[in-house]
């Protein structure tokens, strides 16, 4: 395995931002894996994982430490009975190749999912989701490199911590494992109703009431084409704020202010308010500030249009939190993870 030096972190993130990593591994086997953690060990620099980097952003000065870009192969079947098939993907696999494998083999659990950028290993740790689905209803477990103990284990999903957007690997043990590869339990059974409410509208509107793993996937292909820029054609890391959950008190002055706020019942007395909404009536939507502009179909996107760099990403985030937070008193949150 080769160590590069001084590589460009704009060249691997979506958002086409970020100075030189000081050293960059490619890890192609788990073996890769225990090989790059050593080197960063004995050269005494921090680590930092990096999959499809388009959910992450990368500063102006760069990384002063090891960037380990995870390419580990692999699509296996390891279990299969009448209802359901498991398998063991490698975290270096794209995502979206491994959603359509699953559709192509009539598998069914993450069809939602589908055109998701990034790679697989990347899914867990922000517990990726899209139209109702989410990696951590399929997931059984997933296989790590263990920087504390210096092993491979095996995580379940009760392990892995996960909750909306959220996982171990981005909070409590965040920088401690290293995904080399992930296991998905997919039904047999085909796509039931009731799907996600934009979801459903777009099959009403197209008069789909036959409902195949193809139809689902192409539906949420073409919302998605829809909705959300192209990274290929303008940088962006998807939705760049978390959706924000709130307590129902916070919710008392902004109801008689917006008696048509979209909220979602999280079911424990707090509700998820679409962040896009927030920034939308706060008036950033569309709008251009420091070279970010804020994307005019789903305000939860930001696009790099012309920034000179990560300072001024940093201050069209800090309007546009600031502008939330002046508007509706609730403090909006990043989603994507900085390299740091
Ligand atoms: N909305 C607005 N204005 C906006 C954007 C959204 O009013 O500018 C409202 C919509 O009307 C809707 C609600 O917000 O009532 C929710 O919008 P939508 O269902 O389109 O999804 P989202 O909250 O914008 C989340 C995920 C997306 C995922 C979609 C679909 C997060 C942070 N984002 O977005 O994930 O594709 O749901 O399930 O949870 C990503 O993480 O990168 C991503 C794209």
């Amino acid at each position: 395995m080769d160590i590069h030096a001084a590589i460009p972190l704009k060249n691997f993130t979506t958002f086409k931002l970020g100075g030189p990593a000081k050293a960059f591994a490619e890890v192609h086997t788990t073996d890769d894996v225990a090989q790059a953690y050593q080197y960063a060990k004995t050269n005494q620099l921090p680590f930092f994982v990096l999959g499809g980097g388009s959910n992450v952003v990368a500063h102006d000065e760069g990384y002063q430490g090891l960037i380990i870009h995870v390419r580990i192969p692999g699509f296996e079947v390891v279990a299969d009975d009448s209802f359901s098939t498991t398998i063991k993907i490698g975290a270096g696999e794209i995502w979206d190749s491994v959603v359509q494998r699953a559709v192509q083999m009539r598998l069914q659990g993450i069809e939602a999912m589908s055109g998701i950028p990034g790679t697989t290993g990347a899914g867990p740790v922000q517990n990726v989701g899209a139209y109702g689905q989410e990696i951590a209803d399929t997931m059984q477990s997933l296989e790590a490199y263990d920087t504390q103990t210096e092993t491979f284990v095996t995580l379940t999903t009760e392990q892995c911590g996960f909750s909306y957007r959220n996982s171990i690997f981005r909070s409590d043990s965040a920088g401690r494992y290293i995904i080399t590869s992930v296991n998905l339990k997919l039904s047999k059974s085909s796509p039931q109703p009731p799907f996600y409410d934009s979801l459903q509208k777009y099959l009403d509107d197209h008069k789909i009431t036959l409902y195949t793993l193809e139809i689902i996937r192409n539906a949420v292909l073409d919302i998605r084409a829809n909705k959300l820029p192209d990274p290929k054609l303008m940088p962006n890391a998807g939705s760049f704020f978390k959706n924000s959950i709130v307590e129902d008190w916070q919710l008392t002055d902004i109801r008689t202010q917006y008696p048509d706020i979209p909220l979602f019942e999280m079911g424990d007395g707090r509700y998820k308010v679409p962040t896009g909404w927030l920034i939308e009536q706060a008036g950033f939507k569309g709008k251009l500030l420091h070279g970010i502009r804020v994307n005019d179909k789903n305000a939860l996107v930001l696009i790099n249009e012309s920034a000179t760099g990560y300072h001024d990403l940093a201050l069209a985030r800090d309007e546009i939190i600031g502008g939330a937070r002046d508007a509706f008193h609730i403090q909006i949150e990043q989603e994507p993870l900085e390299i740091s």
